[in-house]
């Protein structure tokens, strides 16, 4: 194994720690021991105040940067409040890009989402589909603003010689995830839905759709081992990452897919509902298929280690309580 590039007590400072993916980097950086983290909630350190940021990077001086905060959400909401989703994301990585550079830091992680790619992207959509073709137009205003802060790492880069990554993981799950049937995404929604089924004695759940759209999903810990694997690559491997005529970008995820059908009769699996899944195909199915394509990951020796049944039954474990 080569040596990690961070040091054990360099000074790292995850933004949106709270967060589903900002929290599973926390939990692997303690993981590895890393002492030397640099949290701070939303009321201690507001990320769309551009003074209180660089006053808080020129006092705590993080030396590398995870940035998970976003204002993230789903279809509705990234419908409702488009303006919000631009304004805020835009502000956030501004605010956070630009302390990051006044101080110096060593390397910074941006993260954002498989929506950045087309509508119609190429499957499984690689790094160089981006910019490509019209976007989703649901979450075009939050898509744009990941790809301007994609852009920016690239500008800083080539113009003060920065090393600023972008990483896309796809869909995450796990213990932190949003179960709220109005807002949350399919995986929690199944898991809600059949807990519920077996708690009420039903024999029938009902799943959105026709069944036969495919997704990738991804277990949280697993996506923080990768953002941390990107971060602690040699310097070498690090900065051929970093090439002057394409974005500074690399997707994270499994680089396989299964259907919703499957998806439900695992989750059935897990939590032991031996009723009848039903599929309601009035209602709509979304995108047919939205797959990673992971080769430049996979290139650098980094592959997912928690296959998907496996993770689905580590965060029943972990949040069953709340269903039973
Ligand atoms: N979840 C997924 O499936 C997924 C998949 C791919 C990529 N990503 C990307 O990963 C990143 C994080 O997503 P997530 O799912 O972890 O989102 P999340 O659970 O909503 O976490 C976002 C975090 O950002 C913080 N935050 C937002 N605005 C802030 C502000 N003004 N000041 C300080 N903190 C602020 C939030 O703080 P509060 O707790 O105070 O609200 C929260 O801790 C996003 O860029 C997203 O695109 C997520």
């Amino acid at each position: 194994m080569p040596k990690p590039f961070m040091e054990l007590d360099s000074r790292i400072f995850v933004a949106g720690h709270r967060g589903l993916v900002g929290s599973a980097i926390v939990r692997g950086l303690r993981r590895a021991g890393y002492s030397n983290l640099l949290l701070r909630s939303r009321q201690e350190l507001d990320l769309l105040d551009a003074h209180a940021v660089a006053a808080f990077f020129a006092e705590a001086r993080p030396e590398f940067v995870f940035l998970a905060a976003a204002k993230v959400g789903g279809i509705l909401a990234n419908d409702t409040y488009p303006a919000d989703f631009i304004r805020e994301n835009l502000s956030i990585q501004t605010n956070v890009i630009e302390a990051s550079k006044q101080v110096g830091v060593r390397r910074l992680l941006f993260l954002g989402s498989s929506c950045i790619y087309p509508k119609l992207a190429p499957q499984p959509m690689p790094e160089s589909c981006l910019l490509t073709g019209p976007l989703e137009p649901t979450n075009r205003a939050y898509a744009l603003a990941k790809i301007a802060g994609i852009e920016m790492c690239w500008a800083y880069n080539r113009q003060f010689g920065t090393r600023y990554l972008a990483a896309m993981p796809t869909n995450l799950y796990g213990p932190g995830d949003n179960f709220d049937l109005a807002t949350s995404h399919v995986l929690p929604a199944l898991i809600r839905k059949t807990a519920e089924a077996i708690k009420a004695g039903a024999r029938q759940v009902v799943v959105w759709g026709s069944g036969t759209p495919r997704r990738e999903l991804l277990y949280s810990d697993d996506a923080a081992e990768a953002c941390l694997f990107l971060m602690n690559l040699d310097e070498e491997r690090f900065v051929s990452l970093l090439v002057k005529d394409a974005p500074p970008l690399v997707n994270i995820g499994t680089g396989e897919d299964v259907t919703i059908r499957e998806l439900a009769e695992t989750v059935a699996r897990v939590l032991g509902f031996e009723g009848e899944i039903v599929f309601d195909a009035r209602k709509p199915d979304g995108t047919p298929r939205k797959l990673m394509d992971v080769t430049k990951l996979r290139g650098l020796g980094w592959r997912h280690t928690t296959e998907l049944e496996q993770g689905i039954a580590k965060t029943w474990e972990l949040v069953r309580n709340q269903f039973v």
